[in-house]
């Protein structure tokens, strides 16, 4: 740890945890603000289509192959030279470990060779500070984070202080999305593939298991629709059946997470203020038209206001993480060299330590 405080900061971003290979350079002035000066992301969709899904091996080496190209790109596009980064933050998980070792090798390289601290993001942490890139969003807030790897409700109330109030006890959200795409034969990534799909469809024809309806916890569970939507989607024979299929499935989607996140305001309720009544939206699923409709509706109910990312910043990307990084370096916080990578790298490790059910494992929330 440094206690360098710098009034203005000037940040490397990378991301390598998932099938993006990316990096950004961020400033940040002492007042908060933030620009993005540069943003480039590889995607490997084409490496890892032919298997429906990220194969762990093909995104490693795909990752050691991109970041040369892309960092340098990411520094020639910002206008700033390497020599005028204050620091470089790169994601340390959680995420395909083999991916995140490239990032994190490549910051450390950076670090050392250009004499600048070096901050190990976790990925969780750059979606929860997302949404700051495109407005100015006061802490605390309530984050709803409902990404392919992710699906949390989190009260964060200041850089790298979250509480977990909910986690799915099965699979992510965008993973139900994926999966249930690939069973009606959509390409992946299957989310914004299924969205379109589901345009005018009628999400009533096919009746879908609801999850946890006996519980009132936070918690959220998509395996059952999953193969509910998988074993329907073997019967169909006509295109207008997969539309309405596939507008069933996101609304029990949508509605699931609207579900939730109306309790976790009443419960966030109870410990904040009128004027701290922030919701936020983060990761890819954010992107989703009828999720962000469901989610506004719950605002609208509860009193919060209503916050998700500029779409470029829903789905992995490095601003996020180097805005991460800048807001941990204005405190004085970045870390050495020894920094490992993490498959799994809970936000709220408290809550996720006190919960193993759902904690770690292949079953827990991959968080
Ligand atoms: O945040 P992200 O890029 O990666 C993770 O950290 O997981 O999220 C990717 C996920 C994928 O599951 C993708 O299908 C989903 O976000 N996604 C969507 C949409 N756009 C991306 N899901 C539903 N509707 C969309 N429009
Ligand atoms: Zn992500």
């Amino acid at each position: 740890m440094t206690t360098l405080k710098p009034s203005a900061l000037t940040i490397l971003g990378l991301e390598t945890s998932c099938d993006e290979t990316a990096a950004s350079v961020v400033r940040r002035e002492a007042d908060g603000t933030v620009t993005v000066l540069s943003s480039i992301i590889g995607t490997q969709f084409e490496q890892h289509a032919p298997f429906g899904g990220v194969v762990p091996e093909i995104a490693a080496r795909a990752h050691v192959e991109a970041i040369d190209a892309i960092a340098a790109e990411a520094i020639r596009a910002s206008g700033v030279s390497f020599d005028q980064l204050d620091g470089v933050a790169a994601t340390a998980g959680p995420g395909l470990v083999g991916g995140v070792m490239v990032g994190l090798a490549f910051g450390k390289a950076v670090s050392l060779a250009r004499g600048v601290p070096l901050v190990a993001v976790n990925h969780l942490e750059g979606h929860a500070v997302s949404a700051r890139l495109g407005a100015d969003i006061a802490y605390p807030f309530l984050l709803l984070l409902v990404s392919g790897g992710h699906c949390q409700l989190l009260e964060v109330s200041g850089v790298g202080a979250c509480k977990r109030l909910g986690t799915t006890i099965d699979d992510a959200a965008g993973e139900a999305f994926d999966k249930i795409a690939k069973s009606l034969g959509l390409p992946y990534p299957g989310g914004p593939a299924l969205e379109k799909l589901a345009v005018g469809g009628d999400a009533t024809r096919y009746s879908l298991p609801r999850a946890l309806l006996g519980r009132k916890d936070c918690d959220f569970s998509f395996s059952g629709l999953k193969t509910a939507a998988a074993r329907i989607a073997e019967t169909l024979t006509t295109d207008d059946e997969r539309r309405d299929l596939a507008a069933g499935v996101q609304f029990a989607i949508a509605r699931q997470l609207s579900e939730r996140v109306d309790r976790a305001m009443k419960l966030y309720k109870e410990g904040h203020g009128a004027d701290e009544l922030r919701f936020v939206v983060a990761g890819g699923v954010a992107a989703n038209g009828a999720v962000r409709a469901a989610l506004l509706a719950d605002c609208e109910k509860n009193g919060f206001s209503f916050a998700a990312p500029p779409l470029a910043y829903c789905t992995d990307n490095a601003a996020m993480i180097a805005l991460a990084g800048a807001e941990r370096l204005a405190l004085g916080i970045s870390d050495d060299l020894d920094a490992v990578a993490r498959p799994r790298w809970p936000l709220d490790e408290a809550a996720a330590l006190a919960n193993p059910a759902n904690a770690y494992g292949r079953k827990g929330a991959k968080a």
